[in-house]
């Protein structure tokens, strides 16, 4: 499976243990983990990169560094990752080769804020979708958002997701978002992505 892609200003490659730089500026930021927990300190960002480079099933299930065509610049990320529930992380160990974990995959992105406000999100959500739905076996995702980030919410709308109401994830009530390959297959190129 060729899990480097790109979509109009954007490419995307599976995380590397040298994104380090990306990941501490992006956990470290108290504008990035308003909505997605706490910021964290350098130290316990390092010690979690080996879990955030982990790769599941055929190696769909993971996070992506999202950069710049034009400069390179690392912008954010993107993830396809088993949802969890109870927990108010993703539960790392069911990332694991040749895997394909129970329940719900949840899609994401984080950017840093200077990435903000260009319809980057938007575009990194289409792209992720159709990576889901074109090179992988996976039938539907969701997506979380906290009540408050209404600007996900937005984007989560604009590609297409539709709205489940409240939902149970990471241990805390969340909007959630779906989508299955049926619908997504069904707007065919009628639908923006
Ligand atoms: C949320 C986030 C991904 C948005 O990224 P972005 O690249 O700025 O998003 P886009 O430009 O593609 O689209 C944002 C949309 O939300 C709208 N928006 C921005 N703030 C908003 C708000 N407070 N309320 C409602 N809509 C808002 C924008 O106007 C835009 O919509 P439009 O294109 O129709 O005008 C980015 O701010 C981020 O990474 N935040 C920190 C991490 C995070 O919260 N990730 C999501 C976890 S669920």
């Amino acid at each position: 499976m060729n899990l480097a892609f790109t979509s109009d200003r954007l490419s995307y490659r599976p995380l590397a243990m040298d994104d380090l730089g990306l990941a501490l500026a992006l956990f470290t930021d108290e504008a990035v983990t308003r909505y997605v927990g706490e910021r964290q300190t350098p130290e316990a960002i390092e010690r979690s990169m080996p879990d955030c480079v982990r790769r599941g099933g055929d190696g769909c299930i993971g996070i992506w560094c999202v950069l710049r065509r034009d400069t390179g610049e690392k912008i954010g990320t993107t993830v396809v990752l088993p949802l969890p529930i109870e927990s108010d992380d993703t539960d790392y160990s069911l990332v694991v080769p040749g895997e394909w974990p129970q329940g719900d995959l949840e899609i994401g992105y984080l950017l840093r804020p200077g990435a903000w406000g260009r319809g980057y999100a938007t575009e990194i959500g289409h792209r992720i979708l159709r990576f889901v739905f074109e090179d992988t076996r996976l039938e539907e995702v969701v997506a979380v958002t906290d009540p408050e980030n209404h600007a996900s919410q937005h984007v989560l709308r604009k590609i297409g997701m539709r709205e489940e109401g409240m939902r149970r994830a990471y241990a805390t009530e969340c909007s959630a978002f779906r989508l299955e390959r049926s619908t997504w297959q069904a707007r065919g190129t009628s639908f923006d992505r």
